[in-house]
């Protein structure tokens, strides 16, 4: 079965978006694209949450986002379990992403890298496995976040 790969960015990962999306068809997977659809500035946590719902239920197995930085747009969507984003830079960040950590989704800056470097890193996302072992339990422990939820009164002691 045709592997599914949602993208999405901001308007200012918008163009690297347009990009990375022609490749991911042109390698033949199932893109679907959350948006934004042009360069009208737009808040990137919506497209970083909507990127969870997808992870979550399962409609994508994997995703791309991309924002000015990268930084929010994961941040984003890191606020949910299911989700294991990777702001990354460089093609050994794109392999240890998926080989260590078992990276889901992963997150580029338009302002930050170039295109042909993004291009490279996502490649190398998705044709690296997650090598488990003694990984496994520490990626477990990324959805299982161990603080105590912080009571109402807690601030003011
Ligand atoms: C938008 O101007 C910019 O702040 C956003 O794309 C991103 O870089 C935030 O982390």
């Amino acid at each position: 079965m045709t592997k599914t790969i949602a993208i999405a960015s901001d308007h200012a990962g918008y163009n690297l978006k347009e990009t990375l999306k022609a490749d991911l068809v042109d390698a033949g997977y199932d893109v679907l694209d959350l948006g934004t659809d042009g360069l009208d500035s737009v808040d990137y946590p919506d497209f970083g949450y909507a990127m969870a719902a997808v992870i979550r239920d399962g409609r994508a197995e994997s995703g791309v986002l991309c924002c000015g930085t990268g930084i929010g747009i994961s941040m984003a969507a890191n606020r949910y379990a299911e989700v294991r984003a990777a702001n990354v830079h460089d093609a050994l960040s794109a392999r240890y992403c998926r080989e260590h950590n078992d990276a889901n989704v992963i997150c580029f800056g338009e302002r930050l890298i170039g295109s042909e470097v993004a291009r490279d890193c996502l490649r190398v996302f998705l044709d690296t496995r997650f090598e488990g072992g003694r990984h496994i339990q520490r990626v477990e422990k990324l959805s299982t976040p161990q603080l105590p939820m912080k009571s109402k009164g807690a601030a003011a002691q």
